[in-house]
């Protein structure tokens, strides 16, 4: 990396300590950690921090000559006002730093606090960093640094939402779970994933946007799904989390769940099947119709042949070869 790039990790990384020594002088903020749960010990592991009320508390402590402004505006800290003035983008929320595959930080999330007693908007509920020179969010993943901290060996990862969802995981010593950031389930998520585990469980909110989100996680694993890898989906009652249900149900019962996890295949035939009668031969049709071209992304091996099996069972339509060439050219008179 050249030594502009190491200086904005340095920036990050200088950052993400004054946000942590925030959190050890601010009551309200460990009293929120304390409410959700939140150890010691995983705040230590996560490096969660602070950042404190204002418009200029790490301006004012690490922005100290115009160069270091420079870096930290580089780094993705500061935000910008119509008239060019630099101010503070996370205040007066509870810090996530993002570490990168080597344990560096490349971004941050932020929570709200509750919110202010004055009744002024505190913005959206978390805000990230914006993408920066180090911070792609398609392709990275909340927690896999702590996961290879924690695991000599990862026999499988679990997908979750959010950053209290990971950490929840790890405080209850499921020591798994990674989070996409806010975005959905990208292809590069998908390789990421399976190249550091075989087997992944992708666990969404129980509500409308955490079912899409498990489609569109299939959709992006389906061309990444060699044979040896396995992708299942657990599927959370209405308004729960992997944070909720840890806490409700304990290590045993989010295991217990895992136990009982959809495998891809049959969450991908049910999908698509939803709202189609198969006993009629239009409705097996319509089958067809839509799996086709997804199975047709699922590299050469057994599991791309046992689906295309399936769907034969589901339809009977089997895998067609292509129209043969006309032999010789058809004359028309
Ligand atoms: P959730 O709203 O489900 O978050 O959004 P959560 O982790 O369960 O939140 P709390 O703390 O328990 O209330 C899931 C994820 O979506 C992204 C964040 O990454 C969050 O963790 N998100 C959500 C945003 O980026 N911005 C938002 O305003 C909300
Ligand atoms: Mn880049
Ligand atoms: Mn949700
Ligand atoms: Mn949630
Ligand atoms: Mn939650």
């Amino acid at each position: 990396a050249n030594p502009d790039t190491l200086d904005i990790f340095k920036a990050l990384d200088a950052a993400a300590t004054f946000f942590q020594r925030q959190l050890a002088t601010s009551e309200r903020a460990r009293a929120y950690l304390d409410q959700r749960g939140v150890g010691e010990a995983v705040r230590a592991q996560f490096a969660i921090g602070y950042a404190p009320d204002g418009f200029s508390a790490l301006k004012d402590a690490l922005g100290t000559d115009a160069r270091r402004m420079n870096l930290l505006e580089r780094a993705g800290l500061f935000s910008k006002n119509d008239r060019g003035h630099v101010y503070d983008k996370f205040r007066d929320r509870v810090m996530f730093p993002i570490h990168d595959r080597r344990g560096r930080v490349i971004a941050f999330g932020g929570r709200v606090l509750a919110a202010p007693a004055d009744g002024r908007d505190a913005g959206p509920k978390y805000l990230n960093s914006p993408e920066t020179a180090l911070f792609h969010k398609g392709r990275e993943l909340y927690g896999l640094w702590q996961v290879r901290q924690a695991n000599p060996r990862i026999e499988r990862l679990v997908v979750v939402e959010g950053y209290m969802d990971v950490v929840a995981l790890f405080e209850h010593g499921v020591t798994v779970a990674v989070a996409t950031l806010g975005t959905a389930t990208t292809p590069d998520h998908a390789e990421l994933l399976f190249r550091n585990a075989p087997d992944v469980y992708f666990c969404f909110d129980g509500d409308r946007a955490g079912r899409n989100a498990a489609w569109k996680a299939v959709e992006s694993v389906l061309p990444r799904m060699r044979d040896g890898r396995q992708g299942f989906f657990l599927f959370l009652p209405e308004g729960e989390d992997p944070d909720s249900i840890v806490r409700k149900e304990g290590a045993e019962g989010f295991e217990a769940r895992l136990r009982e996890a959809t495998p891809l295949s049959r969450f991908f035939f049910d999908t698509l099947s939803d709202g189609i009668a198969l006993s009629t031969l239009d409705g097996k049709a319509r089958l067809a119709e839509r799996a086709k071209p997804l199975l047709a992304q699922i590299p050469d091996g057994a599991f791309g042949d046992l689906m295309q099996q399936r769907l034969t069972e589901l339809t009977g339509v089997g895998a067609r070869q292509a129209a043969p060439e006309p032999s010789a050219p058809i004359r028309r008179q």
